[in-house]
């Protein structure tokens, strides 16, 4: 939640500094938009301007990028965690002195206390942020040290909780002071001026080497050098041994000329299919997971939202594929396995961002108990990863629709390959059937997946007519179906705010069935597998016979075809290729209501990209 940005200019013809910061919040917009605010150090002294409300309104409203010119400046764009969207809590926060000004990304857990401490020595706060604390400490604590950087530091000591922060004075007017532990912050080190920012993408218009902040490294850049150093262990970093050239360009982070993030990235799957499956096959680390998976004693899985949903699929092509359990749960509930897991279990955490605070804290909790760590993340050196014992990455590319869309594939592919993987190597799975999967089935629904979209896209267009005012859904399915169901009601529920559930179709008369009256929508998801299909036939004729309007996705040998009211048909491959070939539709019908209705789907309100409060 929350983006952050900071420029440190060698002089003020190099950029116009509030355009700079402005074009760098819309990159980091999908961290946070309900408020956002700018501070620029301009002769001498802070310049800010903030306010609630979209960059877009902000800019006609408050003009960020012409008056506000300078060398050094920072800027945020918040998602509200402590105290309303408003004008006043917007960030940046100012001292009682005017002299130091902070934008700060996470939670500041003991603000209360140090609020309190604070009151009586006669500090004045202003908004109602955890944010506010801690540049009134950095006042306090500059008068008794005379020195910024010792008071910065100091401060950073005194707080407790999740933090990026940058910290900008008039006192020292050529350098921007940073900390960090829990949250991302990202330096960019340019060629003859420095930035920090939350995520890559806010830094590529101005350079492409990089360094990720570690946690509890604090520091301070200029125009012209970086200082970093370790305040838990006492001694400066050469920041240079962790900098790294970004190999995706910006054009990889921008719309491309679709109209929004998340139909650009519906459209680029087959492409983010292609980059996974090729990191696959080039990861070392896979083998040694395999191995390590199959001596396990437990198996558990976890994520949260689709990254949840991803898991649950995992587990289904565990049991079937190689006939091995595996135990999946919502991220935050992992106190219900935490003191049943032991050092010869093994827990697969699953996060496109790499940050969910819930799935950080269930690693933690089973790391403790000795448990071996698997990350799945999109998000290179992001925490998830950095705290596990081995990381598989997605290789999606930067996925800015607030939606999971595209990571949702390519979460599933390198669980699907992880699982027949599994099974060629227990023995379940002969190298036939192994290759067979790999090479017809799984590779051979990557090179349609551009055409099956394109088709699909049509028919939820279509459907759109007729559903532009539905109130609720069912997403109905069965077996390896059921976590697509669940994407898709979720999907629905984000972006085009329908009351959506999903349910194993075998479930739904034990309640959801009284809800159905004549043109209710309920989306059957129909696995190529005749077994469940069987099944799923009946569900559907219970729901018609309550006049229910029945939508199937289906493979086009199904025998279902005919017996729904609106059928979409995909390609018929083996079953583990199920999130691949019958997703696409449930993105595409949540898209295309939510832009029927006038919503913007890639910021749907209430919701983050990224959530790292608990
Ligand atoms: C938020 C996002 C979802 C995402 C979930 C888990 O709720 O809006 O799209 O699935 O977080 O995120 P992660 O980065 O851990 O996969």
């Amino acid at each position: 939640m929350c983006g952050i940005i900071g420029i440190c200019l060698r002089d003020r013809s190099q950029l116009p500094l509030g355009e700079a910061l402005f074009r760098g919040l819309l990159r980091l917009e999908y961290r946070g938009y309900d408020s956002a605010g700018i501070a620029v150090i301009d002769s001498s002294r802070l310049h800010i301007v903030k306010g609630k409300g979209r960059l877009d309104e902000l800019e006609a409203r408050l003009g960020f990028t012409k008056k506000y010119t300078g060398e050094t400046g920072i800027a945020h764009t918040r998602w509200a965690t402590h105290g309303q969207p408003s004008d006043i809590n917007a960030h940046p926060h100012v001292d009682c002195s005017g002299l130091f000004a902070v934008v700060h990304n996470g939670i500041i857990e003991n603000y209360l206390e140090v609020k309190e401490k604070l009151e009586s020595r006669g500090h004045v706060f202003k908004s109602e942020t955890d944010t506010e604390v801690f540049v009134h400490l950095v006042e306090e604590l500059y008068r008794e040290l005379g020195d910024v950087y010792s008071a910065f530091k100091s401060a950073i000591k005194h707080i407790r909780g999740a933090y990026a922060i940058l910290l900008i004075t008039p006192i020292e007017p050529n350098k921007i002071f940073f900390a960090k532990k829990d949250s991302p912050l990202v330096v960019g080190i340019g060629s003859s001026y420095n930035l920090l920012a939350s995520d890559i993408p806010a830094l590529l218009d101005h350079t492409r080497r990089v360094v990720v902040i570690r946690d509890n490294w604090v520091g301070y850049i200029t125009p012209s050098s970086v200082f970093v150093e370790d305040l838990e262990r006492g001694f400066s970093v050469d920041h240079e041994q962790y900098a790294m050239t970004v190999l995706w360009s910006l054009e990889d982070a921008s719309r491309e000329g679709y109209p929004h993030f998340m139909l650009k990235e519906i459209y680029e799957q087959p492409r983010a299919l292609v980059q996974t499956l090729s990191g696959l096959r080039s990861d070392a680390v896979l083998e040694q997971v395999v191995s390590l998976l199959v001596d396990a004693d437990n198996i558990y899985i976890t994520g949260a939202g689709t990254s949840y949903h991803a898991s649950e699929y995992y587990a289904y092509a565990m049991s079937k594929l190689a006939g091995r359990l595996v135990i999946p749960f919502i991220a935050s509930e992992y106190e219900l396995y935490e003191e049943t897991a032991s050092n010869k279990d093994v827990l697969i955490a699953v996060s496109q961002s790499g940050e969910t605070i819930d799935v950080l804290k269930a690693v933690r909790a089973f790391k403790k108990q000795g448990c071996r760590v698997v990350a799945i993340s999109n998000v290179v050196d992001s925490a998830i990863p950095r705290e596990s014992d081995y990381a598989i990455y997605m290789r999606a590319g930067p996925e800015i629709g607030v939606a999971a869309t595209k990571t949702f594939l390519t979460q599933t592919l390198v669980l699907g390959f992880l699982a027949i993987a599994y099974a060629k190597s227990s023995g379940d799975l002969s190298e036939a059937e192994y290759r067979q999967i790999l090479l017809e089935d799984i590779e051979g629904s990557v090179k349609v997946l551009g055409k099956v979209i394109e088709k699909v896209d049509a028919l939820a267009r279509r459907l759109v007519e007729r559903l532009s005012g539905v109130k609720s859904m069912y997403y109905l399915s069965r077996g390896v179906g059921v976590p697509i169901a669940r994407e898709g009601a979720l999907k629905i529920k984000e972006i085009a705010y329908v009351h959506a559930e999903a349910y194993p179709a075998g479930e739904s008369k034990h309640g959801p069935i009284a809800l159905v009256e004549p043109g209710y929508p309920v989306v059957f998801i129909v696995p190529n597998d005749p077994l469940l299909e069987r099944r799923i036939l009946g569900n559907i004729m219970e729901m018609k016979a309550r006049g229910a309007y029945s939508i199937g996705v289906l493979h086009e040998e199904s025998p279902l075809v005919n017996s729904v009211d609106y059928s979409i048909t995909v390609p018929s491959l083996h079953w583990v290729t199920t999130p691949i070939t019958h997703t696409p539709f449930l993105q595409l019908l949540a898209y295309h209501l939510a832009v029927k209705r006038g919503l913007d789907p890639d910021k749907p309100r209430n919701l983050a990209k990224t959530v790292t409060v608990e």
